[in-house]
C-alpha cells in the first residue's frame, strides 16, 4: 500500500480526479461573490476601477452583470486581461492570465444568468483605491500639462521635467501618476544628470513626435549640458502602462543617484484618441533609499540603438512577412531582473532566451502573438542567472502583409527602421526591434530573492 501511494503515478491520479472533483462541484453554478468576484478584482479591476485607464469599472455585481455577455466573450478570446507573454514559457510578477477553468467559470456565469450569489460580505481590496501603487512618495514632480486636442488621434510627445533638489540623493523608485488615466497609454523615461552649470529648467518643455519639424523642436528641449556635452543618463528610469504598476525591487537593488540638477525625460508619452479637448496633468512620485544603494542594476539593449545589430538589418518589404535576429555574448555571471521587448505596430512575434555554455536553454519570455498596446516591463519572480559565456538571442517575426489588420498601410509599403536618426522614433513609417534587459551583476543567492517583496 504505501509504495504504491507513493508512486509518481498513482500520487497524479489523485491530485487529478480531486482536481474534477472540486471544479464539478464548484462550477456548475458558479456565482459572483463566491467564484467570479475573486478573479475580477485580482485580474481586471486593477485597470478596470475609477482612473485605472480601462474604460468602465469592474467592481460591484451590477458592473461586472451588466456586461457579462461581453466579458464571456473577451476572455474566452483571451482579449483580456491583456498579457501577451506565455505563461508556460516563463513567469513574472503581477502576471495576469487565466486559466481555462476560470475563462470556463466567467462563460458558465453569463450562460446561468449571472447568479449574485451572498455578495453582503463582499469586501474590495483597499489597494484598487490608492493613486500610487508604490504609497506616499518623498517628493512629487509636477509635469508640464499636455493639451490633448480632440482630433481622434494618437499622439506621441517627448516631455522634459526638469527637477532640482539640494543635494545629490539615493532613489529607489519613481512612479508616473499620470493626470488622465483615460488617455495616456503608455510612457517610457530616463533621468539626465546635468551637471552643476546647468539650468535644467531652460529650453522647450515638449514635442510633438509627428511634427514636420521634430529635429529642431528636440533640440530646443536642451536635453545637453551647457557645455555641449551628454549628461550621464539613466534609463528606464520610470515607465507607465495602465494596470503595469511601478516596479520596486527589494531595499538595496537597483535605484539611482538624482544629481542636484536633474531632468526626467518622458520619452515618448502615448495618448491615445480623444474627441474630447482635455489637459493631462501628470506627476512624478519621487522615493527615495532609506539605505545606500547596494547593488546597481544596468540596463543593456539589443536591436535598434543597441549593442547587438540586427541580422538581416530591420527593413520589411511590401507583403513580406520577415524574421530578424539579435544576438549577444555576456562576459559575465549576471542576474536579470526585468526585461522589455519592443516593437511597433507590425510586430508579429518574439522569443528571447539565453543558451549558456553547456548548451542549456534560459527562457526569458515568448510573446506569441504581439500587442503594440500592451509593452510591459517584464519583472521576473526572482533574478533569473545568466551564467559568463552565455549568448542572449532575440528572435522576432514582422508581418508587413495587407492580413496584418495593424499594418499602418494600405496597401503595404516598406516599413523599417529610421537609419538618419539618433534614438527612437515612433512613426508608423518605423519599425523597431528592441530587447531591454535589466539586471546585476550576479552573487550567490540572487536566484532566491523573491522580487515581489518589497
Ligand atoms: C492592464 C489593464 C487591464 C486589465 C487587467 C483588464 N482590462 Fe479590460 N480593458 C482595458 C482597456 C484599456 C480597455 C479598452 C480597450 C483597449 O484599450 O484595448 C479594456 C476593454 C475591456 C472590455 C471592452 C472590450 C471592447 O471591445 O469594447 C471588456 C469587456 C473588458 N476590458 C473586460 C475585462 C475583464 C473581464 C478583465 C479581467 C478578466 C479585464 N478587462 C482586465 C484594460 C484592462
Amino acid at each position: 500500500m504505501k509504495s504504491l501511494k507513493n508512486h509518481p503515478i498513482s500520487r497524479w491520479a489523485a491530485l487529478l480526479s480531486l482536481g474534477s472533483f472540486f471544479s464539478a462541484c464548484s462550477s456548475d453554478s458558479p456565482d459572483f461573490a463566491k467564484d467570479i468576484a475573486p478573479i475580477v478584482y485580482q485580474n481586471c479591476s486593477p485597470c478596470h476601477r475609477p482612473n485605472g485607464g480601462a474604460p468602465f469599472s469592474l467592481l460591484s455585481y451590477k458592473d461586472v452583470a451588466k456586461r457579462a455577455k461581453m466579458i464571456a466573450l473577451v476572455t474566452r478570446k483571451k482579449y483580456m486581461p491583456p498579457w501577451p507573454a506565455d505563461r508556460n514559457y516563463s513567469h513574472f510578477l503581477n502576471e495576469r492570465t487565466l486559466s481555462d477553468h476560470q475563462i470556463d467559470l466567467f462563460q458558465k456565469w453569463y450562460k446561468n444568468g449571472c447568479l449574485p450569489g451572498d455578495t453582503s460580505k463582499l469586501k474590495l481590496p483597499t489597494t484598487l483605491f490608492t493613486s500610487s501603487v508604490l504609497g506616499k512618495p518623498d517628493l512629487i514632480v509636477p509635469v508640464e500639462p499636455v493639451k490633448i486636442i480632440n482630433n481622434n488621434k494618437d499622439k506621441f510627445y517627448v516631455l522634459k521635467i526638469p527637477c532640482k533638489i539640494d543635494s545629490w540623493k539615493p532613489v529607489r523608485a519613481v512612479e508616473f501618476i499620470p493626470g488622465q488615466p483615460d488617455y495616456a497609454h503608455h510612457v517610457n523615461g530616463h533621468y539626465l544628470l546635468m551637471d552643476d552649470k546647468t539650468d535644467p529648467f531652460a529650453g522647450n518643455r515638449l514635442v510633438d513626435i509627428e511634427s514636420p519639424d521634430y529635429d529642431s523642436q528636440f533640440k530646443s528641449l536642451l536635453l545637453d549640458n551647457s557645455n555641449g556635452s551628454m549628461p550621464e543618463r539613466v534609463h528606464s528610469a520610470f515607465n507607465y502602462l495602465p494596470g503595469a504598476f511601478g516596479v520596486r525591487y527589494p531595499e538595496g537593488i537597483g535605484g539611482f543617484m538624482m544629481s542636484p540638477n536633474g531632468v526626467f525625460v518622458a520619452n515618448d508619452i502615448h495618448y491615445g484618441p480623444s474627441l474630447k479637448n482635455v489637459i493631462d496633468s501628470s506627476k512624478l512620485y519621487i522615493y527615495f533609499a532609506k539605505q545606500p544603494l547596494k547593488r546597481p542594476c544596468f540596463e543593456v539593449m539589443m536591436g535598434t540603438n543597441g549593442v547587438a545589430p540586427i541580422v538581416p538589418p530591420l527593413q520589411i518589404p511590401a507583403g513580406k512577412i520577415t524574421k530578424h535576429v539579435s544576438q549577444m555574448t555576456i562576459y559575465n555571471d549576471i542576474s536579470i531582473l526585468t526585461v522589455n521587448p519592443h516593437m511597433h505596430l507590425i510586430g508579429k512575434s518574439f522569443k528571447a532566451f539565453a543558451v549558456k555554455p553547456n548548451g542549456d536553454t534560459v527562457n526569458l519570455i515568448h510573446i506569441p502573438v504581439w500587442q503594440f498596446r500592451w509593452q510591459y516591463f517584464y519583472t521576473f519572480t526572482h533574478p533569473v542567472r545568466v551564467p559568463k559565456g552565455s549568448t542572449i538571442f532575440v528572435e522576432a517575426l514582422f508581418d508587413n502583409t495587407s492580413n496584418n489588420p495593424n499594418n499602418p498601410y494600405d496597401p503595404p509599403q516598406t516599413i523599417g527602421e529610421r537609419l538618419d536618426r539618433e534614438g527612437a522614433s515612433m512613426r508608423t513609417t518605423d519599425e523597431m526591434l528592441q530587447f531591454i534587459i535589466t539586471y546585476m551583476p550576479y552573487q550567490k543567492g540572487d536566484e532566491s530573492i523573491d522580487l515581489s517583496k518589497p
